[in-house]
């Protein structure tokens, strides 16, 4: 079973099973990860699914498209590693992943 690793606000550490092809945002939600609002439902519209890679996994995601980069710009305190979950696609290869949910969506 392939999954990722949530830790939420509240330093609680999530195991997120995953298909290839979900979203990290997809994955977070139906493992039930606290503090991803996603109000936007998905539409890279809002910042607030903002997720920030571990170090340890740095350059393992596709960069972030002009639209997504753009929206990052809104998220609260974002970081080189910063992300916005539901533009992530999941592959195979990010079995194991681990991130953190922003403390604050906004
Ligand atoms: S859910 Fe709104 S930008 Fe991701």
């Amino acid at each position: 079973m392939l999954y990722v690793t949530f830790i939420d606000p509240s330093e609680n550490e999530i195991e997120a099973n995953f298909e290839p092809g979900d979203s990290l945002l997809q994955a977070a939600v139906h493992a039930g990860v606290d503090g991803i609002l996603a109000e936007c439902g998905g539409g890279c519209s809002c910042a607030t699914c903002h997720v920030i890679l571990s170090s340890a996994w740095a350059g393992t995601l596709e960069p972030p498209g002009p639209q997504e980069a753009d929206m990052l710009t809104f998220a609260v305190d974002p970081t080189p590693q910063s992300r916005l979950a539901c533009q992530v696609q999941l592959k195979t290869e990010h079995n194991g992943l681990t991130l953190n949910v922003a403390k604050r969506q906004y």
